[in-house]
């Protein structure tokens, strides 16, 4: 027997992108979110240590009976298929929706902006690639940004800097029109992107994902009508950042926050 809510996992706070644009497609839908924020920066750790950390927490999801989870993580979504063992819910990853919404764009170059894992493991290429075969990806990766907004006390010259730097990185060499924001911690910020160049459209795969997650369920006949779309987030780190950032992204029904041992 399914429970009615809908497991999501990051390596920390910027799973909360999809919290956000799911509560607005799916509002009634519960969620329990899981952020490893202990463990974060997932982006500059071994395939090994990923997948090891991924199925802890979706060992946590099992026994929590979800019936789906959001692998809200863009790190996290470029080894799901590596996982070794198989689960009863169905795993939602982020790469591939926004994989083919890029594909059907007609545009030849892209930019990505993503941590050091996901732009080493070319997953958005590979993905589009098989889509879309005329388009190229010119990737940027941050080993920092991702902990500098995980931080309770932001300094927000120095995030200004890191974001206008990698900007500069793939319009120095290349044309591009719309860059992607590979990391689900990078939206949080997309006003600090689209105010140091406002020429360029910055893709949100936050979006994406909750409409894949609404047709999917809607296609397994697990849409929950009755329920009132409350969150309940589960932490491996502090929950200050957590008050702070569902504040900034204003999202709504938070039932608990609790700190979890691993
Ligand atoms: N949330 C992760 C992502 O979307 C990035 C943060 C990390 O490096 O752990 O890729």
């Amino acid at each position: 027997m399914h429970s009615e809510k809908i497991g999501v996992l990051d390596s920390g706070i910027g799973g909360l992108t999809v919290v956000k644009e799911l509560q607005k497609y799916l509002p009634n839908e519960d969620i329990i979110y899981y952020g490893d924020n202990i463990n974060c920066p997932y982006g500059n750790k071994t395939q090994t240590e990923i997948i090891d950390l991924t199925e802890k927490i979706l060992g946590f999801f099992e026994e929590k009976n979800v019936k789906i989870v959001v692998v809200a993580c863009n790190t996290i979504s470029s080894i799901v298929k590596k996982l070794s063992k198989s689960y009863k819910f169905l795993i939602i990853d982020i790469v591939s929706p926004t994989a083919e919404y890029i594909s059907k764009q007609d545009i030849s170059e892209i930019g990505l902006i993503a941590t050091k894992f996901t732009i080493g493991s070319q997953i958005y290429n590979t993905s589009i690639e098989k889509l879309n075969p005329a388009q190229r990806i010119i990737g940027e990766d941050s080993e920092e940004l991702a902990q500098k907004i995980e931080s309770v006390n932001i300094n927000v010259d120095e995030l200004n800097n890191i974001i206008k730097t990698h900007i500069e990185n793939i319009t120095d060499k290349s044309n591009v029109k719309k860059i992607i924001l590979g990391c689900t911690h990078y939206p949080v910020y997309q006003e600090y992107f689209e105010e140091n160049a406002p020429e360029i459209e910055f893709i949100n795969p936050a979006k994406l994902q909750a409409i894949r997650v609404g047709d999917v369920l809607d296609k397994i006949e697990l849409i929950s009508e009755f329920t009132t779309g409350n969150v309940e987030i589960y932490t491996t780190g502090n929950k200050d950042i957590y008050n702070f950032i569902i504040k900034k992204l204003k999202i709504k029904n938070i039932a608990k926050i609790t700190q979890i041992n691993k």
